[in-house]
């Protein structure tokens, strides 16, 4: 694909101002001013930023007593400088937790209770009014719809996602707030997530927003699938969000098709086909592949916001997940920092559909 003097000067924040933010996940190392070549891009393209590590418990929060909020000031500081909406991810997960937080806990609801709000009200009452969105609660559910029997579930019930909504409403009022997964393209998921949030609302628990996380693959979810999320979330009145969107084109199991951080398979060469380089035919099919998905996301006033799981390839979670040491290459900037063929593909794309309105 020939890279055009307008697609060279295109910003994907300019492109897509009439339709929905565009963000990325920043790592600790962009948080810290250690990228400056990543942080170039973010502000070109981007107009929200998320953390894709340093607001998890274990980081914020380490002991008891500790919060650190070193990066998370800086982060944040990035933000208000840059004129960014702000993401908080996340506060109540069942993944990279400090061992403190659920220990005495188990047959103790009423300590667990008490050392969410204590987090929720410390971490987003610190940054109210700057975070302007948080993933409150993130994964609660399985693939088939049964609630994921973590130690929030099974230590304070199904009642725990709404306390966590309580708290941070307290915290900040004026904050989005919002419940994050990945697979909700799969119907029985989708179905409980849209069940969870209409009880909330009837129950005057507001929750603003719904984000799918969009890790996919080359060909699944299908567009007819991601349409038929979009469209059932955005039943529920909350906004639509693409929080964590990656697409993978390397080879996955299919009992690994999502985003469960807990589970690893051990690298051998045939998982790892290009770490050479991306093959033309490959780049051709991701490029329409996020031509696609972002043409989709265009015709639905719902989707609030897409924000990219990383900036370039090099940084990508998709390197150590779920085979620890793969070369992938699953975003728009490779791993040079060259916008890709899928990147010039979304703007081409994004251009016929706004020329095509106008
Ligand atoms: C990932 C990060 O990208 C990795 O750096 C970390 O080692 C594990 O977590 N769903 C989420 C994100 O909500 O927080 C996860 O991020 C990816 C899956």
């Amino acid at each position: 694909m020939k890279e055009s003097r307008a697609d060279a000067s295109a910003a994907l924040r300019d492109i897509l101002k009439d339709h929905f933010l565009v963000g990325a996940a920043l790592n600790d190392n962009q948080i810290a001013g250690k990228d400056p070549g990543a942080v170039a891009i973010v502000r070109r393209h981007f107009n929200t930023i998320t953390p894709e590590n340093i607001l998890k418990w274990e980081e914020v929060h380490p002991k008891p007593d500790r919060f650190d909020f070193c990066a998370p000031d800086q982060f944040v500081g990035l933000g208000a400088w840059q004129g960014l909406f702000v993401v908080g991810h996340t506060l109540v997960w069942h993944n990279q937790n400090p061992r403190w937080l659920f220990e005495g806990a188990r047959g103790d609801p009423e300590l667990l209770f008490s050392r969410m709000r204590e987090h929720i009200h410390t971490v987003v009452g610190r940054y109210r009014g700057r975070v302007r969105g948080w993933d409150v609660v993130n994964e609660a559910f399985e693939d088939d719809g049964t609630w994921r029997k973590t130690p929030w579930y099974t230590t304070l019930g199904e009642e725990f996602v709404a306390r966590a909504f309580e708290f941070a409403r307290e915290a900040d009022p004026d904050a989005e707030l919002y419940y994050n997964d990945y697979n909700l393209w799969k119907p029985a998921k989708r179905a409980a997530v849209v069940r969870l949030v209409t009880s909330l609302h009837a129950r005057g628990i507001r929750v603003d927003g719904i984000g799918e996380q969009g890790h996919w693959l080359l060909e699944e979810p299908t567009l007819h699938q991601i349409e038929a999320t979009i469209v059932d979330l955005a039943k529920t009145g909350a906004k639509v969000m693409i929080t964590e969107l990656d697409i993978d084109p390397l080879p996955r199991p299919e009992e690994l098709v999502g985003a469960d951080v807990g589970k690893h398979i051990e690298l051998t060469p045939e998982l790892d086909p290009h770490a050479e380089g991306v093959p033309e035919d490959v780049q051709r099919k991701m490029a329409q592949r996020y031509a696609d998905v972002f043409s989709l996301f265009v015709k639905h006033r719902a989707v609030s916001r897409v924000t990219l799981w990383g900036v370039t390839d090099a940084d990508s979670w998709l390197n150590h997940w779920p085979v620890p040491g793969r070369t992938n290459h699953p975003l728009l900037w490779d791993r040079l920092g060259q916008p890709k063929p899928a990147f010039h593909a979304v703007v081409e794309a994004l251009t016929r559909t706004a020329s095509a309105g106008a």
